[in-house]
């Protein structure tokens, strides 16, 4: 067990599921790396899509573990729910992200949600 930084002994059975997860998604994301790149230069058209089909399913495996690393780590579901669907320059998400809910805190402190909703 190279992988581990820290005594595997000492570490509690939500840590080491996590690490399991986390190892997990590694591989999937260096598979997709691998089936993409195959893809790019296979040149037979059927081993292409072969290969592409892969791919698409290691990206799917990814998914799994990103949704399961999104349960069972809090840092990822809020990540999560900054980040995913977002649009505009990533490095500005984040900062429109936090405005919007500052925004939402406001119109629920003065009721306005509470006015929608009635309607
Ligand atoms: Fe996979």
């Amino acid at each position: 067990m190279s992988e581990y930084h820290e005594s595997w002994d000492a570490l509690p059975e939500a840590v080491r599921d996590a690490h399991r997860a986390l190892a997990s998604l590694k591989e999937e994301i260096e598979a997709i790396d691998w089936y993409h790149q195959r893809v790019a230069l296979a040149g037979d058209v059927d081993l292409k899509a072969a290969l592409a089909h892969n791919r698409d399913e290691e990206v799917e495996h990814a998914c799994m573990m990103v949704e399961w690393l999104r349960r069972n780590m809090p840092a990822w579901d809020e990540a999560l729910r900054v980040f995913l669907f977002s649009e505009g320059p990533l490095t500005e998400v984040e900062e429109k992200f936090r405005q919007g809910e500052a925004a939402a805190k406001i119109s629920g402190s003065l009721g306005i949600g509470g006015l929608k909703e009635r309607k």
